[in-house]
């Protein structure tokens, strides 16, 4: 675990500028008001030591650029009179009143006008040699664009480049179909239907209809980019091909105002970024809104959304309203590190913190920017370092396998049940359980390892919020009910990478078989704690399935791929919020260690590494020798 942390670290120390060279980036924004929002990430980008080409049409639209970063113009040959008026055509047309389907069809044809007018400037880009023999010949390493014109994902294929998008979302779905996230029409309403994900028989029937016009019409309004990637690319190419390859989906709204389902890990949500330069709403433009809703369009509707979004995320902000009264339960030990820095955040952003800490603890220093209450518990600190010390010795007894494995499982059983009493102690003091519920908290944040947190939130019937590396059993995944299928996900506790033989995949059916009883087992003390104080049978999945929120300290690109919640937010480095640079040599020598235990075995360096460190004795040995010989 500790290693895995390691690799995060040295994987973010590379990544940060100053340690090593910032990456070169190509950035092809879309024009107007798209790039209000992406234009504050570019000079981020560049504040942070990248360097950033920016790559502007001659004749362009509300692209205001700055010092910051450098601009590329290319040569067009339309004027902006041309721009404008395929413009006002357009917003002309939104403001027709006509009936539905006349409505629909008259926008449709607005829009596909609009689009060719302003792919016409990248039909120029690819006619400019020059730019492009430039662009080939700058080295940049990726490329950042809003793919809502499809130029930058055009020129990126055509660079050999991997590309990030920066987006709001494809009118037809596309940035959920090409990741391959389900969209099931009996429950997300499409985006041109008037429905809510409650709909009726004939409803869905609709939303079905119009799902399987989807495709043809975004094939429709990109007629012309999929023309001009043909001709460039020198092969056929569907959207899907064109967009399916982004490396990163950033998108610009938030999950909670969506419909639920599963995303992949590279979709990352960054609602709100809008309003990085945030002003109050005029109030007299939100209640007008209301005059249009009804009359027409689905433009509106999104218009609409986008303002609530605004309007939320004004309220979320401390300042403007008042902020939260969070309970904060951590885990005590090195869990306690990365979870203080959020934990201090939080409570410079005006939030009311409260941390539940044992009496007696485990390397728990708090600070003054938030509350700390303490409940009384009957263990001494010798206690608490006796089993720890046990535990970290168990794991260094050379042993076959399997006992190995039945030794330390027993030893974390031990260990879990000694620090669990802790929990057990605050559930028997009254005093401290009727303060926690008069205290009229908005939420809990908790790290859930030890489950007290959890079985605390449910005592309070409190929204919870976990923070975590994640459990020994998959839960982190089962629970929220992300697929983690057999034959590509190598378990915990295998020594197997995702290209399994047929042997190692059932190897790996059989692990995830125990996985279950293997929690059940670690978490028993906890589960009887939660039957008696919730006054029900309780499994685990009860217990931590509820949570609103995963805040996941792992970088899903050190992960085996596969979709997660939307809640599931990967927030890997934060452990390295202090960061001090790391000595080589402990590093060096644990890979030159591993490399020659398990020589040739080794797909995906960073990930089976750590996994094979995570599960062998052979691997702890390892880093202790590292470590000794460092
Ligand atoms: C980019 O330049 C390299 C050589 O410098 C060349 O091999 C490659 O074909 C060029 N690519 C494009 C798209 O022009
Ligand atoms: C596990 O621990 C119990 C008591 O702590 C002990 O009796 C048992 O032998 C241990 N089992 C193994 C496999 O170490
Ligand atoms: C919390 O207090 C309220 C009344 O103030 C009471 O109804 C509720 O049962 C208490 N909950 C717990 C878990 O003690």
């Amino acid at each position: 675990m500790a290693l895995r942390h390691c690799w995060a670290c040295i994987s973010i120390l590379l990544l940060l500028p100053g340690l090593s060279d910032g990456g070169k980036l190509l950035v092809v924004p879309m024009v107007g008001s798209h790039w209000l929002s992406l234009k504050e990430v570019v000079e981020k980008l560049s504040e942070r030591g990248h360097e950033v080409v920016v790559l502007v049409p001659e004749v362009s639209w509300h692209m205001e650029t700055t010092q910051a970063y450098k601009v590329v113009t290319h040569p067009v040959s339309q004027t902006l009179e041309e721009l404008d008026n395929a413009f006002q055509e357009y917003v002309a047309v939104h403001l027709m009143q006509k009936a539905f389907p006349l409505n629909v069809l008259a926008m449709y044809k607005a829009y596909v006008h609009t689009y060719n007018t302003f792919f016409g400037q990248c039909k120029d880009l690819f006619r400019s040699q020059e730019t492009l023999k430039f662009l080939n010949q700058s080295g940049f390493d990726a490329v950042l664009t809003d793919p809502i014109f499809m130029c930058g994902t055009i020129l990126a294929h055509h660079l050999s480049l991997p590309f990030v998008f920066f987006m709001r979302g494809f009118g037809c779905n596309l940035h959920f179909a090409a990741p391959q996230c389900p969209s099931p029409p009996s429950y997300i309403p499409r985006l041109f239907s008037f429905n809510s994900d409650d709909m009726t028989f004939f409803q869905r029937v609709e939303n079905a209809l119009i799902s399987l016009l989807e495709l043809q019409y975004c094939n429709g309004f990109y007629g012309e980019a999929l023309k001009l990637s043909s001709e460039v690319l020198q092969k056929d190419v569907s959207l899907t091909d064109l967009v399916n390859s982004a490396a990163i989906w950033l998108l610009r709204f938030d999950f909670v105002f969506e419909y639920v389902r599963p995303v992949m890990p590279n979709m990352v949500f960054v609602g709100g970024i809008n309003c990085a330069k945030g002003k109050p709403l005029p109030k007299v433009t939100t209640c007008r809104r209301n005059l249009f809703h009804g009359s027409y369009s689905n433009h509106n509707n999104m218009a609409l959304r986008l303002c609530w979004a605004w309007i939320s995320i004004l309220l979320l902000l401390p300042g403007l309203s008042d902020g939260g009264k969070l309970l904060v339960v951590p885990m005590v030990g090195s869990h306690w590190l990365s979870m203080k820095e959020v934990v201090e955040k939080l409570s410079e952003r005006g939030h009311e913190v409260v941390v539940l800490v044992p009496e007696v603890s485990w390397h728990m220093e708090t600070t003054q920017a938030y509350k700390v209450v303490k409940h009384p518990v009957s263990q001494t600190l010798e206690e608490l370092d006796n089993s720890f010390k046990e535990y970290v010795a168990r794991h260094l007894t050379e042993k076959p396998y399997p006992i190995n494995g039945l030794v330390m499982y027993n030893a974390s059983v031990h260990l879990f049940s000694t620090f669990f009493g802790q929990c057990k102690d605050l559930f028997r003091s009254q005093e401290t359980l009727k303060f926690l519920n008069q205290s009229g908290f908005d939420a809990v944040l908790t790290d859930p390892f030890f489950m007290c947190g959890t079985i605390l939130a449910h005592h309070l019937s409190l929204p919870f919020v976990f923070f975590m590396r994640g459990f020994g059993c998959n839960l982190h995944f089962a629970a929220p009910q992300c697929p983690s299928p057999l034959s590509y996900i190598p378990r915990l506790f295998s020594f197997n990478s995702d290209r399994m033989t047929f042997f190692q995949r059932v190897e790996n059916a059989l692990i995830s078989l125990l996985e279950l009883h293997y929690c059940n087992g670690i978490y028993r003390e906890a589960l009887k704690l939660s039957s008696e104080v919730l006054q029900k049978d309780v499994s685990l999945m009860d217990l931590v399935n509820s949570a609103a929120i995963w805040i996941l300290r792992f970088d899903f690109v050190f992960e085996y791929v596969r979709p997660v919640m939307p809640n599931m937010v990967f927030v890997g480095g934060i452990n390295c919020a202090k960061e001090k640079p790391l000595p080589k040599i402990v590093y060096l020598q644990t890979v030159k260690n591993l490399r020659g235990n398990q020589a040739g075995s080794c797909q995906q360096p960073p990930t089976c590494i750590s996994q094979m460190l995570l599960s062998t004795n052979k691997g702890l040995g390892s880093i202790t020798q590292g470590f000794r010989h460092g």
